[in-house]
């Protein structure tokens, strides 16, 4: 958009404050027209999200190439969020295609990002951990129903199946650029600190903290809600479960205390009793 500044019936201001206001239209390049902006003008502008200026009078050939090289990259801008929107559709269908895992990833995505705030990480490596965290089990798409539904205990084959899940899912996103930062807490959220989980086995310091918080969220998810295989467990028994974890040398001791702090101050009440601890 090429904005004027002085409008006869608004300022350019209000409109590119409204184009940025409206998830439509905010990533919209806005260039302004400036006749007789004041350096202030510009500042204000700048801070509502314009892209360029261009003093007036201007030539053709001075527009154009502007224009066409932000064309350009509103087209990359469309297909970039096109793209992400496909995938967190795709993992929303994941979760929904068990209907006792609905809003799960969403809910890992919420606990975790509460840790990350408690443990003041910053705003990139949370955003990154955020987007790892919704799409931590997009991998169960290969898993066939019968496996993913099976109420009891599975086979070492099914265990094998099951474990594929963050190797999919890793594969699934590497091609895309803007999901690299993202990898490490799809591939490795079900490793333990110990070395004994999987994929790779990794342990100790090996395992980013990112990655350990979603682990303790995806686990505490799991732990109380419905599952084909038992019912949802009390937020008290899901914390029981977790120290046992954390003393057994499997999951972060802080990580697990801060969740705790978070459970309990937002009051997330217990939901009944039931027995076994399968957490995939
Ligand atoms: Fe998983
Ligand atoms: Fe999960």
């Amino acid at each position: 958009m090429l904005l004027d500044l002085h409008l006869p019936d608004r300022s350019g201001h209000d409109v590119l404050e409204a184009i940025r206001a409206d998830p439509a239209t905010r990533l919209l390049p806005v260039v302004m027209l400036t006749g007789m902006a004041t350096a202030s003008e510009k500042i204000r502008a700048q801070s509502e999200g314009v892209t360029d200026f261009i003093p007036k009078p201007f030539s053709p050939e001075e527009l154009l190439p502007r224009v066409r090289a932000l064309v350009m990259l509103k087209l990359f801008a469309d297909e970039h969020e096109h793209a992400e929107h496909v995938i967190l559709t795709l993992a929303k269908t994941i979760d929904a295609r068990d209907p006792y895992t609905a809003g799960h990833s969403g809910r890992v995505a919420e606990y975790a990002d509460r840790i990350a705030s408690q443990m003041g990480l910053d705003a990139v490596a949370r955003n990154d951990m955020r987007r790892g965290a919704l799409f931590h089990d997009l991998g169960k798409i290969v898993i066939p129903d019968a496996v993913l539904r099976k109420p009891g205990a599975l086979s070492p084959e099914e265990r094998a199946i099951i474990e594929e899940h963050p190797v999919v899912g890793n594969d699934l996103l590497s091609p895309m650029k803007t999901m690299r930062k993202t990898l490490p807490v799809v591939y490795h959220h079900h490793e333990r600190l110990d070395g004994s989980g999987y994929p790779e086995g990794i342990s100790g310091p090996a395992i980013p903290m990112t990655v350990r918080i979603v682990t303790a969220a995806d686990i505490f998810d799991a732990l109380t809600t419905d599952r084909a295989y038992r019912g949802a467990l009390s937020v008290g028994t899901a914390f029981e479960i977790l120290i046992e974890g954390v003393q057994k040398g499997w999951w972060d001791r802080d990580v697990v205390d801060l969740l705790r702090d978070i459970v309990d101050a937002t009051g997330l009440s217990a939901s009944g009793l039931h027995t076994g601890a399968r957490t995939d």
